[in-house]
């Protein structure tokens, strides 16, 4: 059987930290071996990044650049050889995120975005990404009520706007790879969902 790579994606409060943990252990249970990672971030070097990226002042340009110079050691010495030994790569974020944020939210152009992502890449895409879809209000007061905001969740609502509607544009143009997931219903629910989606991609 040879390894999938799944990706986890939505605004910050969405609700994809309820559910990794729960679907990973839900492969684990079929016997699948898993690599569950998160973006930015999943290597040494690209954790160093991502306290960066969280935490310093930069504008948009160094942003994007730093994205992409994390994933590409992340790729690297994680996602790449975790699939080449046949294990599944569950990973919280990947570049719909950059798509979503820097692209929609901060204006970094398609172009630059596309020429890093295949840069990068290569021809490597995730087989399936879960979009979890959430007003940004509501999104905002969910996550205010378990954390505080690091520099991205600091954002207002029209930047999150954009990034939701970032996502639902990406989505909508490749709904072979996206389940959309609507975080209003219960966990419950959406795990049935979940569970249901499990199904399809061990028989394909
Ligand atoms: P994310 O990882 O996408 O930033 P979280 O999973 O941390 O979001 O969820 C943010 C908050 O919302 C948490 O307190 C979580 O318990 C709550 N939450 C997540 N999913 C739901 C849901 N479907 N219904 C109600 N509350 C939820
Ligand atoms: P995340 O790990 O979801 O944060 P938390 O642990 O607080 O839930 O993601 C960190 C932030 O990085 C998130 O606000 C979105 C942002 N991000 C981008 O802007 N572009 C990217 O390409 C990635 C992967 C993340």
């Amino acid at each position: 059987m040879t390894g999938r790579f799944v990706t986890f994606e939505g605004i910050d409060g969405a609700g994809k930290s309820t559910h990794i943990d729960w679907y990973v252990e839900r492969l684990r249970t079929r016997g699948i071996d898993v690599v569950q990672t998160r973006e930015p971030g999943g290597s040494d070097l690209a954790e160093t990044l991502r306290e960066l990226l969280l935490r310093r002042k930069m504008g948009m340009q160094a942003e994007l650049l730093l994205m992409f110079a994390a994933r590409s050691d992340h790729l690297e010495r994680q996602i790449r050889p975790a699939l080449a030994g046949g294990q599944w790569v569950v990973c919280d974020r990947f570049t719909d995120s950059t798509w979503a944020y820097q692209g929609s939210g901060r204006g970094a152009p398609g172009e630059r975005i596309a020429w890093l992502e295949s840069w990068v890449h290569g021809v490597l895409q995730p087989d399936r990404s879960y979009l979890f879809d959430l007003a940004p209000e509501l999104a905002a007061r969910r996550r205010a009520s378990v954390r505080a905001p690091d520099r991205f969740e600091s954002e207002d609502s029209a930047f999150f706007e954009r990034v939701r509607r970032g996502y639902r544009d990406r989505a909508q143009a490749d709904p072979g790879r996206f389940v959309v997931l609507d975080g209003e219903r219960a966990v419950s629910e959406i795990r049935v969902i979940l569970e249901e989606d499990i199904a399809d991609l061990c028989n394909t």
